[in-house]
């Protein structure tokens, strides 16, 4: 069985990396698979993820163990699995920037500690060190695994849905400490999230999934305001945006497709208005633009068509010279 499928993509340095979708579409077996922890019984059977040059499909588990939590950062979905249930979350902190920063001294360890959940808007911080994981709440706790990822000072950071139990204020709060520390060190981030809103709000780039596989890629303003892949469209018109006065949401017919169903054809022909034979037939090709220096891509038949490239041809040689197809990677 396949829960996500071609997955291809380039995460540029220093950059904020959406990847969105609907429930189910694959993001959090992606991010899990970046960082060589796909969920248990599943495993990465094609390709690679290069990491600095490393390939960490192949790296040893030791050497991507150590990887993990000094170089590369984890903000999981799961909160609560994340957390050591004996330890304080002091102890955890302080674990932390001793492991990663070399920091030693426990007055050192203890203020930086204190720092780091006040920055995550723990409120009485000092106090909460010698707490454990289950006297915090769901939203704490997530906090808490985010202040420990960034104690690290990861080069990578992956976030799976990091502040979407977390009230709106908070959710800011925690977004544009993510913000800061992305732009003042370079950091690079995956941040996977079903809230379109955030993902603009935060991410220079996205990523949309549908049903396993990536649909639609490119910088994230491009890409929302000229989405080229028909569900993307569709997933923006369903989106309700602030400050626009809405008498009715668009939804898009249909439910979404499990990664697992076997069909030859785009896993989205069913719920698409365009759809036509050749996309029930064959997946749609990888096809690559050019749009003012602005690289995007989508996986969708429609493509020339709805660029307006004069191309009716199976033989992707002969697209427009700013489109290349196909650039199929198996992950
Ligand atoms: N351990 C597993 N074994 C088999 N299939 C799995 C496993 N974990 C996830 N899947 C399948 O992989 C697909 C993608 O799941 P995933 O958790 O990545 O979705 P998601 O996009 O993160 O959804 P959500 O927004 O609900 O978190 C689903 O069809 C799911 O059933
Ligand atoms: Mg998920």
């Amino acid at each position: 069985m396949t829960a996500v499928d071609r997955i291809d993509l380039q995460v540029a340095r220093g950059r904020a990396f959406a990847l969105v979708g609907e429930s189910g579409s694959g993001k959090s077996v992606t991010c899990a698979s970046i960082a060589g922890l796909p969920p248990p019984g599943a495993r990465v059977t094609h390709g690679e993820v290069r990491f600095d040059g490393i390939d960490l499909v192949r790296e040893r588990p030791a050497a991507l163990a150590a990887l993990r939590g000094r170089r590369i950062g984890m903000v999981l979905q799961n909160a609560m699995t994340a957390l050591n249930p004996l330890m304080t979350v002091g102890a955890q902190l302080a674990e932390t920037f001793r492991q990663h920063r070399g920091v030693k001294g426990r007055a050192q360890l203890r203020r930086l500690s204190i720092e780091a959940l006040e920055a995550v808007g723990i409120s009485g911080a000092a106090d909460r060190l010698g707490s454990y994981p289950f006297q915090f709440s769901g939203g704490m706790r997530q906090r808490v695994c985010i202040a420990i990822a960034i104690a690290a000072e990861p080069d990578l950071l992956l976030c799976d849905e990091p502040t979407t139990a977390l009230d709106a204020t908070v959710q800011l709060q925690i977004l544009r400490l993510l913000r800061d520390l992305q732009r003042q060190r370079g950091m690079t981030v995956v941040f996977v999230t079903h809230d379109l809103h955030v993902a603009r709000q935060f991410c220079d780039d996205v990523a949309v999934m549908y049903a396993g596989r990536i649909v639609e890629q490119g910088p994230i303003a491009d890409v929302f305001a000229h989405p080229v892949h028909p569900y993307t469209e569709g997933l923006l018109r369903a989106t309700p945006r602030l400050g626009v006065h809405h008498t009715r949401l668009l939804t898009m017919p249909g439910h979404a497709t499990s990664g697992h169903t076997q069909m030859p054809g785009c896993r989205f022909a069913v719920r698409c208005g365009e759809a036509h034979d050749r996309c029930r037939a064959s997946y749609p090709d990888w096809f690559g633009w050019e749009d003012e220096g602005v690289k995007r891509a989508a996986a969708c038949w429609n493509v020339p068509r709805r660029l307006a490239v004069p191309v009716v041809s199976d033989d992707t040689s002969t697209l427009h010279p700013k489109m290349r197809g196909p650039r199929h990677a198996a992950a």
